[in-house]
């Protein structure tokens, strides 16, 4: 087995590079089986399977860490866990029970470990997990069968340019998800839903759409793929809504502001309350927090500008690095988010 020599660790794009193993479990006859480490990168697939005609797909997106003292970290993992429950039954579908689900993520991670992105690199391994209907059906019915997969990927940064604030862009005329739809939970119809948007605004120079909260097309709901979050008068606030996903990235980013001695308020937020916010930005596993330096309304032609001068603001700045601090080891996890892979509970 080699080092990975050849892997330009600090340098790496947010994309797939095909690593040793994934492992899998599937549920029949009304309960998960057995793991199974597989060396394949394919799903063998029932042509009539739910996932591909009526979209029983959910998934989870979390990172494993090597940090300053050489071990290797989850990140809330209980939480990924607990939400692709809800997503599951959100759609009608099995739920992975909480211990399989944290199993299977120390297990890929181990099976995977020379993949790890070295410590002080910036790049993590990211680690998604996908369950999906298999049972074949022509008629709406949900699967009696589910496979369960975790393959990981060593990942850089999920915008090309890192921790430098970017552009957003608001669209009236599409919307990710409906009011009291799947928004929720996080589905891949979800992000289906939202790709004509967001092509149509990286091509003209933006990192990503933010959505309008769908009833009313007048409150921030989030990005195409995190949350959103400003700073205003020393005030974290970040929007509720029942279309957007719970992130929890935002919710540590809450709790790590509260620590700072910040307020925090998760509120309905008008479009227009942007003018009086100091800073913004969107957040999540894959995208941390990666400040705003703009929203365009693309429909008004109106033009919110958070950071004139292009950089990250203060806030974002102490909130993203203290978020990383617990993740790679170099801050006491006071709040006992993280799992050392090697340890047991
Ligand atoms: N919102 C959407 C639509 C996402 O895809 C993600 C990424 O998982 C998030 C928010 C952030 O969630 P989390 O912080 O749990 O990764
Ligand atoms: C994540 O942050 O883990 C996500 O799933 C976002 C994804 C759309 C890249």
């Amino acid at each position: 087995m080699d080092n990975n020599n050849n892997i330009d660790w600090a340098h790496l794009p947010f994309g797939y590079v095909k690593t040793d193993y994934n492992v899998r479990c599937t549920y029949r006859d009304g309960k998960w089986g057995e793991i199974e480490v597989s060396d394949s990168e394919t799903i063998d697939l029932h042509m009539a399977a739910t996932c591909l005609h009526y979209g029983q797909e959910i998934f989870e997106g979390q990172k494993a860490f090597r940090g300053v003292d050489g071990k290797v970290r989850l990140f809330r993992i209980k939480e990924n866990a607990r939400r692709l429950r809800a997503s599951a039954t959100g759609l009608a579908m099995a739920p992975v029970p909480e211990e399989l689900f944290v199993k299977m993520a120390r297990m890929v991670v181990k099976l995977n470990e020379r993949f790890i992105p070295p410590y002080g690199t910036g790049s993590s391994l990211y680690i998604r997990p996908i369950e999906i209907g298999i049972t074949p059906r022509v008629g709406v019915r949900p699967a009696d069968e589910y496979l369960f997969v975790m393959f990981v990927t060593p990942v850089g940064p999920y915008f090309k340019d890192g921790f430098k604030p970017t552009k957003v862009a608001i669209y009236r005329e599409y919307d990710r998800a409906a009011p009291c739809g799947t928004g929720r939970w996080k589905v891949g119809g979800n992000y289906a839903g939202g790709l004509v948007a967001t092509e149509r605004a990286k091509a003209l120079g933006y990192s990503a759409v933010l959505f309008l909260d769908p009833k009313h097309k007048q409150y921030l709901d989030e990005c195409g793929p995190a949350n959103f979050f400003a700073i205003k008068d020393g005030v974290y606030i970040t929007p509720k809504s029942d279309s957007i996903l719970p992130s929890i990235t935002n919710d540590s980013l809450q709790q790590l502001a509260r620590d700072m001695g910040l307020k925090v308020e998760c509120r309905p937020i008008p479009l227009e309350e942007l003018e009086d916010v100091q800073e913004a930005a969107e957040c999540g596993t894959a995208a941390v927090a990666a400040p705003i330096s703009e929203v365009d309304d693309m429909d008004t032609g109106k033009r919110y500008v958070i950071a004139a001068d292009g950089r990250p603001g203060p806030v974002t700045t102490e909130l993203y690095h203290r978020l990383q601090a617990i993740q790679r080891g170099e801050a006491p996890d006071i709040h006992n988010w993280t799992t050392v892979v090697d340890e047991c509970d």
